[in-house]
This record gives structure tokens, C-alpha cells and sequence, in this order.
């Protein structure tokens, strides 16, 4: 199996693989491309006899651009990253649904936070909450990720603008919840836990 950066030719694979595991039209190919070379937009697939199999995306972020991209609750993002310079965001994590439950999601957390943590001061994540699927969180706390807020009907205003249906709501709006993570080794560093 094979870590790589997202290449040109991944695109096509990963956009399937989003559109069967995320919703249709939630990530388009305009959205993909930014995570093609560049610095602050890091993409990441596992390859297995080349064909893409996982993909995670993590954006890096200064506190004031973390509040513009959040889709709810930015005042609260903004106070918990505003000591940190560099954040990340690990935004979408799929693996193939014929490869899940065989250790694949926890390996690419755990190599592209590898990549990640000497660019950045903290790592987020922000986790679909779906009823009955614990993966993402197991899999976060796994790798000393915390559970530190909820945040109801976070896609809900963002699904009727864009557009995008959602795998358990259907078409517009959606109404699921978002869980938000953070890397325990920043709890050191910030009061907003408190
Ligand atoms: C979430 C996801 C990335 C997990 O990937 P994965 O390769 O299945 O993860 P792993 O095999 O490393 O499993 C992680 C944990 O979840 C558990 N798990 C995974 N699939 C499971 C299933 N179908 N039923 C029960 N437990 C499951 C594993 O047993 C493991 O638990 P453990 O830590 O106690 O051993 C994958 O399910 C997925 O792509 N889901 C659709 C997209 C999505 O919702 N992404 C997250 C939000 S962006």
C-alpha cells in the first residue's frame, strides 16, 4: 500500500469516492484541485495496485481565516486556535467502503498527522456525526484526538447554498451535526477547555 500527496491523476477516483461516501456533490473537482501543490491545502491518498483506496484532506489555517471557513460557531473557533499561528484542519477522511473495519482509516490519520505535525501548532477535526457509526471517532481518539464540542445542524445553512445532498438527510438542507476534535498535546496551551 501506498501514502502519496494528491496527484492530477487521483482526482477522478477521489471525487467517486466523495460522492458515494459523502453525498453527491458535496466536494466537487474545483474544491479537489486546491489540494494539488500547495503548501497550506494538503491532500493525501493510500494507494493500493494504484488505484486510490483513502483519501484525507487537511487545510492549514491562521486563526482569522479558521473563522472565515467554519460553517458555524467561528467566534468559538477563533477563541479556541488564536494562540496558534498555524493550524490544522483535517477536513474529509473516506476509505472505500470495500476496504473499511481492516485498519486503513487509522493509518492514513496516522501518516498524514506525521506530515502535519512539524507545519502546525494544533490539529482539528471536524467528524460527520452519524448515528451508529463510531469509526472516524475511534479512530481520532486512537490517535490522541479529543472530543470538544458539538455543533448541531452544522451543514445546514452550507447544503441549501451549495447545493449538496447529504447520504442520511437526502437533498437540502442537512441537518446533521458536526463533532469537533482536537490534538490532546495542544490542551496544554489553551483555556478554552476550561
Ligand atoms: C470513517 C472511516 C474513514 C473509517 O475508516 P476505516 O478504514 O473503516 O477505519 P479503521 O478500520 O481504521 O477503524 C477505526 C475504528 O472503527 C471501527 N470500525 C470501522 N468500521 C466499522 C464498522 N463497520 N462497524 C463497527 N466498527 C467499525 C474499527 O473497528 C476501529 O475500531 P477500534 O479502534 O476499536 O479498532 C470510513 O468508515 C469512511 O470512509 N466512512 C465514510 C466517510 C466518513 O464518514 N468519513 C468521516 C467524516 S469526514
Amino acid at each position: 500500500m501506498e501514502f502519496t500527496a494528491l496527484q492530477k491523476e487521483h482526482l477522478k477516483e477521489v471525487f467517486e469516492l466523495a460522492n458515494n461516501t459523502l453525498g453527491n456533490n458535496y466536494i466537487t473537482s474545483s474544491y479537489l484541485k486546491q489540494y494539488l501543490n500547495s503548501k497550506n491545502y494538503l491532500g493525501f491518498v493510500l494507494l493500493e495496485n494504484n488505484k486510490v483506496i483513502a483519501f484525507i484532506s487537511i487545510v492549514i489555517l491562521s486563526p482569522s481565516t479558521l473563522k472565515k471557513m467554519v460553517l458555524k460557531e467561528n467566534d468559538w473557533f477563533y477563541k479556541l486556535a488564536k494562540n496558534y499561528p498555524k493550524i490544522a484542519l483535517q477536513k474529509q477522511t473516506i476509505v472505500n467502503p470495500k476496504f473499511t473495519n481492516q485498519g486503513i482509516g487509522t493509518k492514513l490519520v496516522k501518516l498524514s498527522i506525521k506530515e502535519v505535525t512539524p507545519l502546525t501548532d494544533i490539529q482539528l477535526s471536524t467528524v460527520w456525526k452519524k448515528e451508529g457509526d463510531l469509526a472516524m471517532e475511534k479512530l481520532l481518539l486512537k490517535n490522541d484526538f479529543r472530543l470538544i464540542k458539538t455543533i448541531q445542524n452544522y451543514w445546514y445553512k452550507d447544503s441549501l447554498n451549495n447545493n449538496y445532498n447529504c447520504l442520511i438527510c437526502g437533498t437540502p438542507p442537512c441537518k446533521c451535526a458536526t463533532e469537533v476534535y482536537i490534538k490532546k498535546n495542544a490542551l496544554v496551551k489553551t483555556s478554552a477547555f476550561s
